[in-house]
């Protein structure tokens, strides 16, 4: 194949073209049927994503964030409860909590990973505290092992933020299945993405499970009865037809997001400059984002966008320094690790069809930018 001129963070069309004789005439029979909401092809997909997770559950919902939003509330947690998520994360994080009423406590991050310090959630733990969310954020999971042995025995839920990590593992078990329940979104760039907006809630826990279903369906367990306060989030038939396609791909996908990611290391190895993610041995993650990190970031972002490399930041401002999140009254200092991330973290191109020699081209770019300083 030539190579590209351009090369976007993340290449959805070739993940299109892997799938598009699988899927369209699944879709066309989906719109000929008019099964629009909760057709079968919603059904075979939970199946399969519960198996995939080695959760005994899935409920797919509208997006990830309503499934964070729903899986805490059918875990019992509270408004005016306090839910402790680390304040490196994307905003839905943070977002799903304070829309149910709930009070985000932010913590700062491990230095190595800029995952959930443990450490700093035993600090934060206290008597309204009803729930951690660890992030498994850039496709690394959180550090879970730490994480439930803070929450065993102390009626605190865990549920994790898996938005970006579907796949990733730790000792044979799946992002997804650790927790009491788990969030994830189906964003067309995640690893397992849709055709628009979609997300499931994981669980063993039949009662979460059911819980979660009736607040997705306007409180409802049967047509008209309605018991709680719900919300509308379902999972749309045709996104489950898109995502039952990509799941059954997702496992190679992964491996070859894992081998872009090798690749990196092996081309960045002399590049002094530039700091590599973490690549922990007992972890097999699964790289949503290449995020490395360097000096002078901004300026690097936009030599590799002038040569047509979609290299992005995730995230430039830190959640307690968005306008949206200054009610935490939290401000410049208060999570040293974060912000330090914040000022240096650059992430590469990488999705599974990414070609050596994309990457070998991004690489170059960025050796010559470092050296044009
Ligand atoms: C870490 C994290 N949490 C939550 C979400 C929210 O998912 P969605 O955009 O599907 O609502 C996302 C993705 O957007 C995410 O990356």
């Amino acid at each position: 194949m030539a190579e590209k001129l351009h090369i976007p963070l993340v290449d959805l069309q070739v993940q299109q073209a892997e799938i598009a004789d699988d899927i369209r005439e699944e879709i066309d029979d989906v719109l000929w049927s008019a099964s629009f909401i909760g057709g079968p092809a919603v059904g075979r997909f939970e199946k399969a994503y519960a198996q995939f997770s080695g959760t005994g559950h899935c409920i797919g919902v509208g997006n990830g964030t309503d499934a964070l939003e729903l899986a805490l509330r059918a875990s019992g947690v509270r408004a005016g409860g306090e839910v402790i998520l680390p304040a490196n994360s994307f905003v839905a994080t943070a977002e799903a909590v304070a829309r149910m009423g709930a009070v985000p406590v932010l913590v700062d991050v491990d230095p190595h990973h800029l995952l959930i310090d443990p450490a700093k959630v035993a600090e934060a733990m206290g008597p309204k505290t009803q729930a951690i969310v660890p992030v498994h954020l850039f496709g690394q999971l959180a550090p879970m092992p730490e994480i439930m042995a803070l929450a065993e025995g102390t009626g605190i839920v865990v549920i994790e933020d898996a938005a970006q990590s579907q796949g990733a593992q730790r000792g044979g078990q799946v992002s997804g299945s650790f927790g009491t329940a788990a969030a994830t979104s189906f964003y067309p760039g995640k690893n397992l993405g849709a055709a628009g907006d979609a997300g499931a809630v994981t669980t063993n826990d039949a009662d979460i499970a059911a819980m979660v279903r009736v607040l997705g369906a306007h409180g409802s367990s049967a047509k008209y009865v309605h018991d709680v306060v719900g919300m509308n989030s379902r999972l749309d038939t045709i996104q489950a037809v898109v995502l039952d396609a990509k799941l059954k791909r997702l496992p190679r996908w992964n491996a070859m997001r894992r081998e872009a990611a090798a690749q990196y290391g092996d081309l960045l190895a002399g590049v002094s400059e530039v700091k590599l993610p973490t690549d922990r041995p007992d972890y097999e993650d699964v790289w949503h984002l290449y995020v490395v990190q360097l000096d002078d970031r901004d300026s690097m972002v936009d030599a590799l966008n002038a040569a047509g490399i979609g290299a992005g930041i995730h995230y430039p401002t830190p959640i307690h320094l968005t306008k949206a999140f200054s009610f935490l009254g939290k401000g410049t200092g208060d999570f040293p690790v974060t912000e330090a991330a914040a000022a240096r973290i650059m992430s590469l191109p990488i999705f599974p069809h990414i070609l050596v020699k994309q990457q070998e081209r991004v690489v170059k770019t960025l050796r010559e930018a470092l050296r044009a300083r």
